[in-house]
């Protein structure tokens, strides 16, 4: 993997400003993820939101603002994250819609207070919004039966996904949301990527049928979002999505759409990981190497510890996500051995270099030494958002590139941070 992605910034230089492990941004890949989807949805009638969990970096959020991409966000405190990078919450148009399947914390307040499109994701929430004196356009998150994500543990559609509303009761939710005063304005499905390409598109499609099935059960829908989902190639070689072949199916898609329910219909699409996933690394320092002999047990392993773990970057530890990894400047002639890349958390978990079943799998990286730095790449989306404080280590800084030039825009957590909301008061 190239060094030289990171628009030439010494990446040994970083670590010493700013400690390891550390996330870096480079704006310049964002940029590009931002123009593809710009260009995909660029017809009238299609409009593109940015599943914005994937990573809520404010420079992030900024871009996405100034090409007209809308939110798609999960929690209240993540519409004031949209909220503080400008986003207009009380907008003739829904540039921010809060997708959840439980109203926790800030959320009905939120919604209450700006107006900002709750997309519902099971019948009780009608309710619930009603009674919280909410009386506006509301979406619907159907399940429409089918799907899953990019992972098997990733289940966003059918059965066994617990996302939406089942799509045999969805009409009735939708009357019952007319009883409390509620109009659905949206439908909405997100099936995920799917573990192949190939089954996005045909599942885009499906989706595609099925809402042009039920549309007209929803007299009120002014647009249908097929969710997010569009694959990013974490493996080398791996087969990247048609994008103009998409764009066709989207385009495709709102005119059927128009024409059958006899009036425009909005066509969106929300991907979070697309966007992001290739715009960040991980760089995490070389501690030690030790190795384990085989024995009757197995045989045995080099292990290169490093100083990031799965509070930094859970995707392996949760889903044997796989991810690229690299040496900063190992030299192409190197020697190469089968190692597993493991961190500082007490897990046995704890380790980068895994497979689908969740089992150690050593990887062909150049031979290590203490104080090297690892590069953990395509660690934009699902990386520093989903990044947890376990065994009180302090979440990472993360380090944004702009034009060859680095900004820190958040810094490391320290002790005083973990124990800020900590109390001992009389209830
Ligand atoms: C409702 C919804 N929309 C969009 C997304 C974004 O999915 P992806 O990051 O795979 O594009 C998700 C992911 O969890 C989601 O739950």
């Amino acid at each position: 993997m190239a060094d030289d992605a990171l628009q030439g910034v010494d990446m040994r230089w970083l670590a010493e400003r700013v400690g390891t492990p550390f996330y870096v941004y480079d704006a310049a890949v964002v940029q590009a993820r931002i123009d593809a989807i710009t260009a995909l949805t660029a017809a009238p009638g299609l409009q593109a939101r940015y599943a914005m969990k994937a990573c809520s970096a404010a420079p992030v959020l900024a871009r996405m603002r100034a090409k007209n991409i809308w939110i798609d966000a999960v929690s209240g405190n993540e519409v004031l994250r949209a909220r503080a990078a400008g986003y207009a919450l009380e907008a003739a148009e829904p540039e921010v819609m809060l997708t959840t399947d439980v109203f926790r914390d800030n959320a009905l307040e939120v919604v209450r207070t700006y107006g900002v499109l709750p997309n519902i994701g099971s019948p009780a929430m009608l309710r619930q919004l009603a009674a919280a004196g909410y009386h506006g356009p509301v979406g619907l998150r159907i399940n429409p039966g089918f799907g899953h994500g990019h992972v098997h543990s990733c289940d966003t559609g059918g059965p066994s996904s617990k996302h939406g509303i089942w799509y045999d009761d969805a009409v009735r939710a939708a009357e019952a949301a007319t009883r409390d005063g509620l109009t659905v304005t949206l439908l909405h499905a997100h099936i995920g990527s799917g573990p192949t390409v190939q089954e996005f598109s045909s599942n885009m499609q499906h989706l595609v049928d099925f809402f042009a099935e039920c549309l007209a059960a929803y007299p009120q829908a002014q647009a249908v979002n097929l969710g997010g989902g569009i694959p990013h190639p974490y493996r080398p070689g791996a087969p990247t999505v048609d994008l103009d072949a998409f764009g066709q199916l989207l385009r495709t898609a709102q005119s059927r759409l128009s024409q059958q329910a006899g009036r425009a219909i909005r066509v969106e699409i929300e991907p979070g990981r697309y966007f992001v996933a290739p715009a960040a690394t991980v760089v995490t320092r070389v501690t030690d190497v030790k190795r384990t002999h085989a024995n009757s047990k197995g045989p045995g392993h080099t292990f290169v510890m490093v100083d990031a773990g799965f509070g930094d970057l859970v995707r392996p530890a949760m889903y044997g996500a796989f991810h690229q990894i690299s040496v900063w400047h190992a030299a192409p002639e190197a020697a190469t051995e089968p190692t597993i890349i493991a961190g500082p958390l007490c897990e046995s978990g704890d380790v980068f270099t895994r497979d689908d079943a969740e089992l150690l799998q050593p990887r062909l990286l150049p031979t290590m030494h203490p104080d090297d730095l690892v590069l953990i790449h395509d660690a934009g989306a699902y990386g520093y958002t989903m990044s947890s404080n376990y065994n009180s280590l302090g979440r990472a800084p993360q380090v944004w590139i702009d034009r060859g030039i680095p900004y820190l825009i958040s810094r490391r957590e320290i002790f005083e941070d973990l124990v800020r909301t900590e109390c001992f008061s009389a209830l």
